[in-house]
Protein backbone atom coordinates (compact mmCIF):
# COMPACT_ATOMS: atom_id res chain seq x y z
CA UNK A 1 0.00 0.00 0.00
CA UNK A 2 2.69 2.60 -1.10
CA UNK A 3 1.91 6.54 -0.44
CA UNK A 4 3.06 8.60 -3.44
CA UNK A 5 3.17 12.56 -3.07
CA UNK A 6 4.08 14.91 -6.36
CA UNK A 7 3.67 18.09 -7.47
CA UNK A 8 2.93 19.76 -10.82
CA UNK A 9 -0.20 16.97 -11.41
CA UNK A 10 -2.35 19.07 -13.22
CA UNK A 11 -0.63 18.33 -16.73
CA UNK A 12 2.75 17.46 -18.97
CA UNK A 13 4.87 14.40 -16.57
CA UNK A 14 2.94 15.18 -12.85
CA UNK A 15 -0.55 14.57 -14.96
CA UNK A 16 1.19 11.11 -16.40
CA UNK A 17 2.76 9.96 -13.12
CA UNK A 18 -1.14 9.94 -11.27
CA UNK A 19 -2.18 8.24 -14.49
CA UNK A 20 -0.07 5.51 -14.10
CA UNK A 21 -0.10 5.46 -10.36
CA UNK A 22 -3.71 5.46 -9.86
CA UNK A 23 -4.50 2.72 -12.15
CA UNK A 24 -3.20 0.23 -8.93
CA UNK A 25 -6.04 0.79 -6.09
CA UNK A 26 -3.63 -0.54 -3.74
CA UNK A 27 -1.71 3.22 -4.27
CA UNK A 28 -2.44 6.05 -2.55
CA UNK A 29 -1.87 9.00 -4.96
CA UNK A 30 -1.36 12.58 -3.62
CA UNK A 31 -1.03 15.09 -6.67
CA UNK A 32 -0.40 18.86 -5.70
CA UNK A 33 -2.11 21.51 -8.11
CA UNK A 34 -0.28 25.17 -8.07
CA UNK A 35 -4.22 26.36 -7.88
CA UNK A 36 -7.23 24.91 -7.34
CA UNK A 37 -8.47 27.02 -10.08
CA UNK A 38 -6.42 25.36 -13.15
CA UNK A 39 -8.25 23.66 -15.50
CA UNK A 40 -8.14 20.19 -13.53
CA UNK A 41 -10.71 18.55 -15.82
CA UNK A 42 -8.18 15.72 -16.99
CA UNK A 43 -6.49 14.81 -13.62
CA UNK A 44 -9.46 14.93 -11.89
CA UNK A 45 -11.24 12.01 -14.47
CA UNK A 46 -8.36 9.73 -13.91
CA UNK A 47 -8.80 6.53 -12.58
CA UNK A 48 -11.45 7.61 -10.14
CA UNK A 49 -10.28 5.04 -7.35
CA UNK A 50 -10.57 6.58 -3.35
CA UNK A 51 -6.90 6.14 -3.83
CA UNK A 52 -6.45 9.62 -5.36
CA UNK A 53 -6.21 13.33 -3.46
CA UNK A 54 -5.81 16.40 -5.13
CA UNK A 55 -4.61 19.28 -3.00
CA UNK A 56 -2.83 22.40 -3.92
CA UNK A 57 0.40 23.86 -3.66
CA UNK A 58 2.22 26.73 -5.06
CA UNK A 59 5.84 25.59 -4.82
CA UNK A 60 7.02 28.81 -5.25
CA UNK A 61 5.35 30.54 -2.36
CA UNK A 62 6.24 29.01 1.71
CA UNK A 63 2.68 29.29 2.78
CA UNK A 64 1.52 27.39 -0.04
CA UNK A 65 3.98 24.67 0.83
CA UNK A 66 3.38 25.19 4.38
CA UNK A 67 -0.38 24.25 3.74
CA UNK A 68 0.09 21.50 1.39
CA UNK A 69 2.21 20.02 4.31
CA UNK A 70 -0.54 20.19 6.58
CA UNK A 71 -3.28 18.65 4.50
CA UNK A 72 -1.13 15.85 3.43
CA UNK A 73 -0.58 15.27 7.34
CA UNK A 74 -4.45 15.29 7.71
CA UNK A 75 -4.96 12.85 4.39
CA UNK A 76 -1.78 10.40 5.45
CA UNK A 77 -2.94 10.26 9.76
CA UNK A 78 -0.77 8.84 11.21
CA UNK A 79 1.06 7.15 7.70
CA UNK A 80 4.06 7.68 6.10
CA UNK A 81 4.96 9.00 3.00
CA UNK A 82 6.92 5.81 0.46
CA UNK A 83 7.47 8.36 -2.47
CA UNK A 84 8.08 12.10 -2.59
CA UNK A 85 8.47 13.26 -6.24
CA UNK A 86 9.33 16.64 -6.83
CA UNK A 87 8.24 17.62 -10.03
CA UNK A 88 6.99 20.95 -10.83
CA UNK A 89 9.26 23.38 -12.44
CA UNK A 90 9.90 25.83 -14.90
CA UNK A 91 11.54 26.85 -17.77
CA UNK A 92 10.42 30.30 -18.47
CA UNK A 93 13.38 31.57 -20.42
CA UNK A 94 14.77 29.48 -22.76
CA UNK A 95 16.55 32.59 -24.54
CA UNK A 96 18.91 33.51 -21.99
CA UNK A 97 22.61 32.80 -22.36
CA UNK A 98 25.04 33.59 -20.10
CA UNK A 99 25.79 36.69 -21.50
CA UNK A 100 21.95 37.89 -20.91
CA UNK A 101 20.75 36.64 -17.19
CA UNK A 102 17.67 38.58 -16.06
CA UNK A 103 17.79 39.07 -12.02
CA UNK A 104 13.85 38.53 -11.63
CA UNK A 105 14.02 35.38 -13.71
CA UNK A 106 17.34 33.95 -12.17
CA UNK A 107 15.18 34.33 -8.64
CA UNK A 108 12.23 33.26 -9.80
CA UNK A 109 13.84 29.95 -11.44
CA UNK A 110 15.61 29.33 -8.08
CA UNK A 111 12.62 29.45 -6.17
CA UNK A 112 10.72 27.04 -7.64
CA UNK A 113 13.20 24.14 -9.27
CA UNK A 114 15.63 24.60 -5.96
CA UNK A 115 13.89 26.47 -3.20
CA UNK A 116 10.25 24.84 -3.60
CA UNK A 117 11.55 20.89 -3.36
CA UNK A 118 14.28 21.62 -0.90
CA UNK A 119 11.69 23.20 1.45
CA UNK A 120 8.72 20.52 0.70
CA UNK A 121 11.51 17.64 1.62
CA UNK A 122 12.34 19.41 4.85
CA UNK A 123 8.93 20.36 6.02
CA UNK A 124 7.45 16.85 4.83
CA UNK A 125 10.75 15.55 7.09
CA UNK A 126 9.68 18.21 10.43
CA UNK A 127 6.33 16.91 10.42
CA UNK A 128 7.12 13.61 10.82
CA UNK A 129 5.60 12.67 7.43
CA UNK A 130 8.67 10.52 5.48
CA UNK A 131 8.68 6.89 5.67
CA UNK A 132 11.98 5.98 7.22
CA UNK A 133 12.36 4.40 3.31
CA UNK A 134 11.60 6.88 1.78
CA UNK A 135 12.21 7.39 -1.70
CA UNK A 136 12.57 10.86 -2.84
CA UNK A 137 13.04 11.86 -6.91
CA UNK A 138 14.38 15.75 -7.75
CA UNK A 139 13.01 16.20 -11.07
CA UNK A 140 16.26 17.75 -13.03
CA UNK A 141 17.51 17.63 -16.44
CA UNK A 142 20.05 16.66 -18.73
CA UNK A 143 20.68 20.50 -18.42
CA UNK A 144 21.35 20.00 -15.09
CA UNK A 145 24.90 17.99 -15.62
CA UNK A 146 28.16 19.97 -15.62
CA UNK A 147 29.92 17.36 -17.48
CA UNK A 148 27.08 16.44 -20.47
CA UNK A 149 26.83 20.20 -20.84
CA UNK A 150 30.04 21.17 -21.81
CA UNK A 151 29.93 21.96 -25.32
CA UNK A 152 26.75 21.92 -26.32
CA UNK A 153 25.61 24.68 -29.11
CA UNK A 154 23.67 26.91 -29.09
CA UNK A 155 24.20 27.97 -25.67
CA UNK A 156 20.35 28.63 -24.68
CA UNK A 157 18.39 27.43 -21.57
CA UNK A 158 21.10 28.94 -18.85
CA UNK A 159 18.57 30.02 -15.96
CA UNK A 160 16.95 26.89 -16.04
CA UNK A 161 20.24 25.19 -16.68
CA UNK A 162 21.99 26.25 -13.42
CA UNK A 163 18.65 25.86 -11.50
CA UNK A 164 18.61 22.40 -12.18
CA UNK A 165 22.61 22.02 -11.35
CA UNK A 166 21.52 23.59 -8.11
CA UNK A 167 18.62 20.90 -7.55
CA UNK A 168 21.17 18.09 -8.51
CA UNK A 169 23.28 19.57 -5.89
CA UNK A 170 20.42 20.07 -3.18
CA UNK A 171 19.76 15.82 -3.78
CA UNK A 172 23.44 14.98 -2.19
CA UNK A 173 23.03 17.08 0.75
CA UNK A 174 19.46 16.13 1.43
CA UNK A 175 20.46 12.29 0.40
CA UNK A 176 23.02 12.16 3.04
CA UNK A 177 21.69 14.34 5.53
CA UNK A 178 18.43 12.47 5.30
CA UNK A 179 20.61 8.93 5.54
CA UNK A 180 21.28 10.18 9.08
CA UNK A 181 17.87 10.61 10.08
CA UNK A 182 16.19 8.04 8.15
CA UNK A 183 18.21 4.58 7.74
CA UNK A 184 16.70 3.70 4.22
CA UNK A 185 15.87 6.83 2.77
CA UNK A 186 17.03 7.42 -1.10
CA UNK A 187 17.42 11.06 -2.61
CA UNK A 188 18.40 10.87 -6.16
CA UNK A 189 18.15 13.44 -8.90
CA UNK A 190 16.16 11.89 -12.25
CA UNK A 191 16.22 13.12 -15.87
CA UNK A 192 13.06 12.54 -17.23
CA UNK A 193 14.43 12.77 -21.10
CA UNK A 194 13.13 15.10 -23.52
CA UNK A 195 9.88 14.66 -23.63
CA UNK A 196 6.68 15.88 -25.27
CA UNK A 197 4.70 18.35 -22.51
CA UNK A 198 4.05 21.70 -22.72
CA UNK A 199 7.50 22.26 -21.55
CA UNK A 200 9.38 19.83 -23.62
CA UNK A 201 7.31 20.99 -26.96
CA UNK A 202 6.71 18.46 -29.56
CA UNK A 203 9.44 18.37 -31.16
CA UNK A 204 10.78 15.89 -28.43
CA UNK A 205 11.99 12.57 -28.75
CA UNK A 206 9.41 10.73 -26.37
CA UNK A 207 6.08 10.41 -24.74
CA UNK A 208 5.11 10.89 -21.68
CA UNK A 209 4.09 7.48 -21.02
CA UNK A 210 7.40 6.07 -21.69
CA UNK A 211 9.24 8.42 -19.70
CA UNK A 212 7.21 7.70 -16.75
CA UNK A 213 7.14 4.20 -17.07
CA UNK A 214 10.92 4.10 -16.97
CA UNK A 215 11.03 6.59 -14.19
CA UNK A 216 8.88 4.31 -12.05
CA UNK A 217 11.07 1.30 -12.63
CA UNK A 218 14.44 3.25 -11.87
CA UNK A 219 12.12 4.37 -9.03
CA UNK A 220 11.50 0.89 -7.51
CA UNK A 221 14.83 -0.81 -8.51
CA UNK A 222 16.81 1.25 -6.31
CA UNK A 223 18.91 0.01 -3.53
CA UNK A 224 20.18 1.89 -0.39
CA UNK A 225 23.79 2.76 -2.09
CA UNK A 226 22.16 4.47 -4.75
CA UNK A 227 20.87 7.33 -2.74
CA UNK A 228 22.71 11.03 -3.85
CA UNK A 229 22.72 9.42 -7.19
CA UNK A 230 22.01 11.34 -10.59
CA UNK A 231 19.47 9.07 -12.89
CA UNK A 232 18.58 8.94 -16.49
CA UNK A 233 14.58 7.21 -17.01
CA UNK A 234 15.83 4.59 -19.14
CA UNK A 235 18.10 3.50 -16.25
CA UNK A 236 21.45 5.05 -16.90
CA UNK A 237 23.77 6.87 -14.32
CA UNK A 238 24.03 10.63 -15.59
CA UNK A 239 27.75 12.16 -14.22
CA UNK A 240 27.42 15.25 -12.11
N1 LIG B 1 9.52 17.77 -20.76
C1 LIG B 1 10.83 17.63 -20.82
O1 LIG B 1 11.39 17.36 -21.90
C2 LIG B 1 11.67 17.78 -19.59
C3 LIG B 1 13.05 17.56 -19.72
C4 LIG B 1 13.86 17.67 -18.58
C5 LIG B 1 13.29 17.97 -17.35
N2 LIG B 1 11.94 18.20 -17.26
C6 LIG B 1 11.42 18.51 -15.92
O2 LIG B 1 10.28 17.72 -15.65
C7 LIG B 1 9.39 18.42 -14.77
C8 LIG B 1 7.99 18.42 -15.35
O3 LIG B 1 8.06 19.06 -16.61
P1 LIG B 1 6.93 18.93 -17.73
O4 LIG B 1 7.61 18.57 -18.98
O5 LIG B 1 5.78 18.13 -17.24
O6 LIG B 1 6.54 20.48 -17.84
P2 LIG B 1 5.13 21.20 -18.02
O7 LIG B 1 4.30 20.45 -18.96
O8 LIG B 1 5.49 22.60 -18.31
O9 LIG B 1 4.49 21.08 -16.55
C9 LIG B 1 5.09 21.75 -15.48
C10 LIG B 1 4.28 21.47 -14.24
O10 LIG B 1 4.91 22.17 -13.16
C11 LIG B 1 3.92 22.98 -12.53
N3 LIG B 1 4.47 24.17 -11.92
C12 LIG B 1 5.25 25.12 -12.46
N4 LIG B 1 5.48 26.11 -11.57
C13 LIG B 1 4.83 25.75 -10.43
C14 LIG B 1 4.68 26.33 -9.15
N5 LIG B 1 5.22 27.52 -8.83
N6 LIG B 1 3.94 25.67 -8.23
C15 LIG B 1 3.38 24.48 -8.51
N7 LIG B 1 3.46 23.88 -9.71
C16 LIG B 1 4.18 24.52 -10.65
C17 LIG B 1 2.95 23.34 -13.65
O11 LIG B 1 1.74 23.82 -13.10
P3 LIG B 1 0.88 24.98 -13.87
O12 LIG B 1 0.02 24.27 -14.87
O13 LIG B 1 0.11 25.63 -12.78
O14 LIG B 1 1.86 25.90 -14.54
C18 LIG B 1 2.84 21.99 -14.33
O15 LIG B 1 1.99 21.14 -13.63
C19 LIG B 1 10.00 19.81 -14.59
O16 LIG B 1 10.71 19.87 -13.38
C20 LIG B 1 10.95 19.93 -15.77
O17 LIG B 1 12.02 20.82 -15.52
C21 LIG B 1 11.13 18.11 -18.34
Amino acid sequence: MPIYVLTGANRGLGLEFVRQLSIDSSNTVIGAVRSMSNDLTELKSLNKNNNKHVLECNTGEASSIASFVESCGKILSGKKIDYLLNNSGINAVPEQSSLSIIESDMNEHIKVNVLGPAKITESMYKADLLSTNVRILNMTSGLGSMKASIGIKPRKCTTYSISKAALNMLTIHQGEELREKLPGAIVISMDPGWVKTRMGGEGALIEAHESISGMLKVLHGLTKDDTASFWTYSGEQVPW
